[in-house]
């Protein structure tokens, strides 16, 4: 399994702060955004993962992340000249991901979950996770049908299809590939990864499971607040935890 951050696009939705750094590296609040979605991939045993970084600020990320060594892992960086939609990873990437199984990550996404079982144990076609979300509308949203099973994916739907929110982590064999490089430009101009997730959901071979703890698409101000705070508690949480546990051994 191989695995890939894509950190690229411009972040204009967060401007000015990504004026002068990538929107990927900005704090939730003690470390950078990415260190989230390069630790969803660790946890999950993932050692060879390529970081696609937009044209802008590709030296902040060698800086921080270098070689992977730090972190037990190798990285590999590709640029990501035009942000042309997320499926566009798989293509920058194919020689990166060639015969093996790849998991993305969007570097924005921040999970609490450890989904290492799910990804050690994946064979072949597609995995995607959702979220039951009060603003649906934002995301690719998932319908199931009465037993439970995905039957419809729609990008950011404007008629309500349902609470289900596809979120930014997905798993895939490498005939991704070559769906990727099938995929047309959408409306708004863009390769979308919903319809890679359709391409697997129309051969029957898309698995949908349910993230259970906090999922966090840091891409906005709200949400990026959201996301600090909610990193900040969980610190608190541990801490205490730790402190705890430290004083019973003392005792
Ligand atoms: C992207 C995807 C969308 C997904 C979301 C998760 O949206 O297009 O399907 O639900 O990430 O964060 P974006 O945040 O790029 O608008």
């Amino acid at each position: 399994m191989k695995g890939i951050i894509l950190a690229g696009g411009g972040g204009t939705r967060l401007s000015p702060l990504t004026k002068i750094t990538s929107k990927q590296l900005l704090p939730v609040y003690d470390r950078p955004m990415i260190f989230y979605p390069l630790n969803t991939l660790l946890r999950a045993g993932i050692k060879e993962i390529l970081i696609i970084v937009s044209p802008d600020h590709p030296g902040d990320f060698l800086k921080l992340l270098g070689s992977g060594k730090e972190f037990g892992a190798k990285f590999t960086y590709e640029i990501q000249d035009k942000p042309a939609g997320l499926a566009q990873a798989f293509i920058i990437g194919a020689d990166f991901i060639g015969k093996d199984n790849v998991t993305l990550i969007l570097g924005d996404n921040i999970f609490e979950d450890d989904f290492s079982k799910t990804i050690k144990k994946f064979k072949s076609g597609g995995q995607v996770f959702a979220k039951k979300v009060s603003d649906p509308e934002r995301f690719g949203v998932v319908k199931f049908n009465k037993n439970g099973r995905a039957v419809k994916i729609e990008e950011k739907p404007k008629k309500f299809l349902s609470s289900y929110a596809v979120t930014g982590l997905y798993v895939y064999d490498s005939r991704v590939v070559e769906a990727a490089e099938g995929l047309k430009p959408s409306a708004r101009g863009e390769l979308e990864i919903t319809d890679l997730h359709n391409w697997y959901l129309n051969k029957g071979e898309l698995r949908v499971d349910m993230v259970k703890g906090e999922w966090i698409d840091a891409g906005t101000f709200d949400s990026l607040l959201k996301a600090s705070n909610w990193a900040f508690k969980r610190a608190s949480l541990d801490q205490a935890r730790d402190t705890r546990t430290a004083s019973k051994k003392s005792a």
